[in-house]
């Protein structure tokens, strides 16, 4: 693997992290991202249920970590659905392995165990010191760690920045809704109830993070086995967003929660009270504010050039500087 410069200081210390994400393409990027930037100490990736089941999204975790050299990294199999709603997948939008194009073997079947407490509870409980979580997927597995061990969560998630929601932006799931938060409303609300402090990364800013078609082809012909990998994930995600949003690229939305962690400032945060729809309708999954709601930080702005100098350093002359 080669070594980039980091942006933060070789003298700061790593910044210890748990990613929680449910790959899909958007996540697998970013997954890479991660797993090739020094400044991060990757402790455990945790899975879920979201944008394919979950036998296919933990085997995405762990085929894309092993593509990025970082196979000591552990994967964790968390919630095979919401908690209360039926279980849904995003086929149309990452394909039916959750990887678009990219070659993957078959999944292997999880050991499933309901004696076994939550995955996030599993590895917040082996740590001595707190972490950072980044969650980018439907938030199920850190509402059953609150369920079964809120004391836990509190002691040792330091700082929780999730990709979820969308104050003002279209909806990509319905009219108000992002994905994640749509998929397990009861998990979402769970989450902001518990009022964590959570750093709330939705569909505000992650619609301006688009890569076009172009770029995704130089991924698809790179040398690097990791990076012509992600090309052919998202040479799918570009036809779908053709087909359903008439857009000429896509939208990678997972990758500005670790672009955060790298480069602090890179979004702007404002201080909001919100809350979660829990209709069955139009407004399931809705996060909108409201004077009942919990405070929350929500990313309303993002330096789009600066994230790019961010995926630069990863993913090199396959990407524009230039937003
Ligand atoms: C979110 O939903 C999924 O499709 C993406 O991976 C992202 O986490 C965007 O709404
Ligand atoms: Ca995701």
């Amino acid at each position: 693997m080669s070594r980039m410069s980091p942006i933060r200081s070789t003298a700061q210390p790593l910044i210890r992290l748990i990613i929680d994400s449910d790959p899909g393409i958007d996540d697998v990027v970013t997954l890479a991202l991660a797993a090739r930037s020094p400044e991060l100490d990757i402790v455990a990736v945790t899975t879920t249920y979201g944008n394919a089941k979950l036998d296919a999204t933990t085997r995405n975790a762990r085929e894309v970590l092993r593509l990025a050299g970082r196979s000591e990294i552990p994967v964790h199999p968390g919630a095979e659905r919401p908690l209360v709603r039926e279980l849904v997948a995003a086929p149309e939008t990452h394909g039916e392995s959750g990887v678009g194009y990219a070659a993957v073997g078959l999944e292997q079947p999880l050991i499933r165990s309901s004696a076994r407490p939550p995955a996030l509870v599993h590895v917040l409980s082996s740590l001595s010191e707190p972490i950072t979580l980044v969650t980018l997927g439907p938030l199920t597995n850190l509402a059953l760690a609150l369920e079964h061990d809120e004391p836990l969560v509190r002691k040792r998630v330091a700082r929780h920045i999730g990709m979820f929601g969308s104050i003002h932006a279209v909806g990509n799931t319905n009219r108000f809704a992002d994905f994640n938060a749509w998929c397990d409303p009861e998990a979402t609300d769970r989450v902001l109830r518990a009022g964590l402090g959570t750093e709330v990364v939705g569909l505000d800013v992650t619609r301006r993070m688009v890569f076009d078609p172009a770029e995704v082809e130089r991924f698809a012909a790179a040398k690097d086995p990791l990076i012509s990998w992600l090309g052919l994930a998202l040479r799918f995600y570009v036809e779908f967003h053709r087909e359903a949003e008439q857009l000429e690229g896509c939208v990678v939305n997972d990758v500005l929660t670790i672009g955060e962690l790298l480069a602090p400032g890179l979004l702007h945060f404002q201080e909001m009270l919100i809350r979660v729809d829990l209709d069955a309708g139009d407004h399931r999954g809705h996060t909108r504010q409201s004077g009942d709601g919990t405070p929350a930080r929500v990313a309303m702005d993002v330096d789009v050039k600066r994230m790019r100098a961010l995926l630069k350093r990863v993913f090199g002359e396959m990407l524009r500087s230039e937003p």
